[in-house]
Order: structure tokens, then C-alpha cells, then sequence
């Protein structure tokens, strides 16, 4: 029976982060998420984490687990075979709302400042903008992401410095950036290269090691730095 090591903490009752052990009944194919909601429902109630569609879509499990940044839903517990105690904490970077939930706030407004819509000079079509599979082929990577942060929660750089925009913003900025039915080309690489947007990205790959939806990531804002290069902007580029 797997053993879980659960990080622990309410910020208007502890004092401190502690930490507690529960042994849950569960095979080998069952998710950490059925782990979770097996302690959660038959256990200890008072345990926080998020969960909705429990099948990789809506990016609300995004944890630590054994260290490693993941999806409780898409981990199972024999992924973990062999390790004494399976550990779970919460994003790392993010501030702890509670146990293992983590404040989003600051995270999607950093995909806000990327301005994650088409913008378009001309009015919009009466019916769908049409967009070739061509084109759609350039952004259907960056389209995976579902926001689960665990790309910028793993990103060292987060630590060194705390107002890189961080590569899931980076992700949505591609996203758009490619987007053949936008018209914010030029504006949208100006603001990808201003000093906390792609220029610290300093290639650790923690990013795409991490990402559930196998998003080329550091890949995508190394060829977002290459086309900065292209153009001549007032702010020099290191
Ligand atoms: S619960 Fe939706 S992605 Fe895991």
C-alpha cells in the first residue's frame, strides 16, 4: 500500500509548514489524484489540493511530486514503485494558500501581460477567421497548454529572478505571436523584448521536461529570441 508524505499548511492557523503521513489502499495503475481523494474523502477531510476534470484537460492538479512537477492525474501510483514515500507538496515559487493549493493571481497575470487573444486591425469575419492547417500547424504546440504552471514553477531562472515573465506567459505569447489571423506581430515581439520577457531564459530545459502536454517550450522562446534579432528595436538586446 502506497505511502504519502503530504505537504501540510494553512496560513491562518499554523505557525509553519509541517508535514503528514497517510498509507492509502491502492494498485498500482490508480492516479495520485485517487490517492488524494481516497485520504481527502475517507481520512482527513480537512486536506486541500484542486482537482476538476481529473484527466490532464484543466490543469488544476499541478504539484510537486517526489520533487517533480506534474499532474496528480497523469501519475500513477507504480510510477513510484520502489520509493519508500510517495512525497506531494505544492508548486514551488508560488505562494501556499492552502496545504497544496497555490495563488494563480500572479501566473495568469503574467498570461495576461502576453495579451493571450487575436488582435486584429480589421473587423472580425461574420462567420469563423479561418486559419489553414498550415498555419495552424506553427501554433498547434503552444496551444496544448492548459495553465498548469508547472512549466514556471519548475523554471530556475523564477528563483534567480523573480520578474522573468516565465514560460508559460512565453508559451501564450508564441501562441499569438504565430498566429496567422493576428495583426500585433511587431507590438507583440517589442514587448517579448523587454528585459523580463525571453532574454532571461537561460536554457535549463526544467520547462519542457516538466510540461504534461509535451510543449516544446524552451525550443519555442529560443526561435521567439531569433526572430527579436531580426528586427531593429530601440532597446538594445544582450
Ligand atoms: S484534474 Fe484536470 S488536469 Fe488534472
Amino acid at each position: 500500500m502506497p505511502r504519502f508524505r503530504i505537504f501540510r499548511f494553512d496560513p491562518e492557523a499554523d505557525k509553519a509548514p509541517w508535514y503528514r503521513t497517510y498509507t492509502v489502499d491502492a494498485g498500482p495503475g490508480e492516479r495520485i489524484l485517487d490517492c488524494l481523494n481516497k485520504i481527502k474523502w475517507e481520512q482527513d477531510g480537512t486536506l486541500g489540493y484542486r482537482m476538476s476534470c481529473a484527466h490532464g484537460v484543466c490543469g488544476s492538479d499541478g504539484m510537486r511530486i517526489n520533487g517533480v512537477c506534474a499532474l496528480a492525474c497523469q501519475k500513477l501510483v507504480k510510477d513510484y514503485a520502489g520509493v519508500e514515500e510517495i512525497r506531494l507538496e505544492p508548486l514551488p515559487f508560488f505562494q501556499v494558500r492552502k496545504d497544496l493549493i497555490v495563488d494563480m493571481d500572479d501566473f495568469l497575470d503574467r498570461v495576461r501581460s502576453m495579451r493571450p487573444y487575436l488582435v486584429r486591425e480589421e473587423s472580425p469575419p461574420e462567420k469563423e477567421s479561418l486559419q489553414s492547417p498550415e498555419d495552424h500547424a506553427k501554433v498547434e504546440d503552444a496551444i496544448r497548454c492548459i495553465l498548469c504552471a508547472c512549466c514556471t514553477s519548475a523554471c530556475p531562472v523564477m528563483w534567480e529572478n523573480p520578474d522573468y515573465v516565465g514560460p508559460a506567459a512565453l508559451v501564450w505569447a508564441y501562441r499569438y505571436l504565430y498566429d496567422s489571423r493576428d495583426s500585433a506581430f511587431r507590438s507583440r515581439l517589442e514587448k517579448l523584448n523587454e528585459p523580463n520577457s525571453v532574454w532571461p531564459c537561460a536554457n535549463y530545459f526544467e520547462c519542457t521536461r516538466v510540461c504534461p502536454k509535451n510543449i516544446p517550450i524552451t525550443k519555442s522562446i529560443n526561435f521567439m529570441k531569433r526572430e527579436i534579432k531580426k528586427f531593429e528595436f530601440p532597446q538594445k538586446i544582450e
